[in-house]
């Protein structure tokens, strides 16, 4: 036991001490923590419809009439109308072919990687690309190239350098990134993809529900559907639900079916997950949710704090406030805690050393109030 205790205590250290702290309930824009409430700036549920009553109407339907699990693999029994029902929605809704839901963001994108892609391959990703999606072009044992992030010439200078070098090659990014809030270049590196014979996958989990018309993600508002070849989102931040998905041709969905462990080796999704997550879609697609009215409270409070002389970066509802050291951002933290908001330090390894932030995620569920409250416990306003 004491052999383990000193390799924890080492861990621990590396891991600078991050603690689980369970809320006792939460809603869109709050959690109860320790008996106390606090709004909460921390949540991925941009457009609050985790309580939305369509979707809780959704899954007590789908309970009522499946009960609480699926029973089995997709490849087994687990496989039910209501899965395909959604794969048809959502391949609607990002106007692809087709589409295959997976367990989780995670499991997608370590799923769909390792399937498509192999010891001969290259995946070139970009530097601030999601663990998920480093851990996905880990596992498919392609050789993993990191380009400047969101920097298309520098992906072009690394491409003409390497691509020869491998038989397949793809590029990742993510449209809207977690932890600094600003959006890819598609357009620009779509066409170096092309110039060098390249696949491009996005990862659109903080973008759908948010950016592009009915909230379809930004490959389409920038006029990209159809040319992106892997599409890959969420159910789990602003549809409110739990699960992902992979909008891509047929050839490629039937072949995941079939290769992907992530897909394969794990129980299909729970209906009343399911059920919730189409709710979700149908809200966006009869344009019920509104991702441009929460993009245009992001700017006017991004606005306000670089007004007040913040360093505030990003380019969508996620806005990181950086202040450099780890300790400086856990006091603010903290600080602003102190005054019932919770919006969480995000610090080196997660975010390079020396650009420690607290991001702030803005949702439709905030209230004015709860905007002008947490801007004044930031000493603006
Ligand atoms: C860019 C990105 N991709 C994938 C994931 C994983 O999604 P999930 O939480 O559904 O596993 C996340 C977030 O957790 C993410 O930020």
């Amino acid at each position: 036991m004491e052999g383990w205790k000193a390799f924890l205590d080492e861990r621990e250290r590396l891991n600078l001490l991050r603690r689980l702290s369970p809320s006792s309930t939460r809603g869109p824009a709050v959690v109860v923590r320790a008996g106390r409430e606090y709004v909460d700036f921390s949540s991925n549920d941009y457009l609050g419809l985790s309580s939305h009553p369509a979707l809780v109407a959704a899954a007590e339907g789908a309970l009522g009439r499946y009960g609480v699990g699926a029973g089995a693999s997709r490849l087994m029994s687990g496989d039910l109308a209501i899965h395909h029902e959604l794969e048809e929605t959502v391949a609607v809704f990002k106007g692809t072919e087709a589409a295959l839901v997976f367990n989780s963001g995670y499991q997608a994108n370590t799923g769909i990687l390792p399937a498509l892609f192999g010891r001969r391959d290259a995946v070139f990703a970009d530097q601030l690309c999601h663990a998920s999606q480093l851990d996905g072009a880990l596992l498919s044992r392609a050789k993993l190239i990191r380009f400047r992030h969101n920097d298309p010439e520098h992906l072009e200078r690394i491409l003409a350098k390497h691509r020869a070098a491998f038989q397949r090659a793809l590029v990742m990014t993510e449209s809207v990134f977690s932890m600094d809030g600003d959006r890819a270049p598609l357009a620009a590196l779509l066409a170096v993809c092309r110039r060098h014979g390249c696949r491009f996958m996005v990862d659109e989990a903080h973008a759908t529900g948010v950016f592009g018309p009915q909230g379809r993600g930004c490959v389409e508002a920038e006029g990209l559907t159809g040319e992106v070849d892997l599409v890959m989102g969420t159910f789990s931040k602003a549809l409110g639900g739990f699960g992902a998905y992979l909008a891509a041709s047929r050839t490629v969905v039937d072949c995941l079916v079939n290769s992907a462990r992530s897909f394969i080796y794990t129980t299909a999704l729970p209906p009343v997950v399911i059920a919730a997550n189409l709710a979700a879609l149908r809200l966006c697609l009869t344009g019920e949710t509104r991702g441009g009215e929460l993009l245009e409270r992001a700017r006017s409070f991004r606005e306000a704090l670089r007004g007040r002389g913040w360093a505030v970066g990003g380019d969508s509802q996620i806005v990181p406030v950086v202040v450099g050291e780890t300790d400086i951002a856990v006091n603010l933290s903290r600080s602003i805690e102190e005054r019932g908001f919770l919006a969480l330090p995000v610090r080196p390894p997660t975010v390079p050393e020396g650009s420690a932030r607290i991001r702030f995620s803005l949702t439709a569920a905030h209230t004015d109030g709860h905007l002008s409250g947490v801007l004044g416990a930031l000493g603006v306003g």
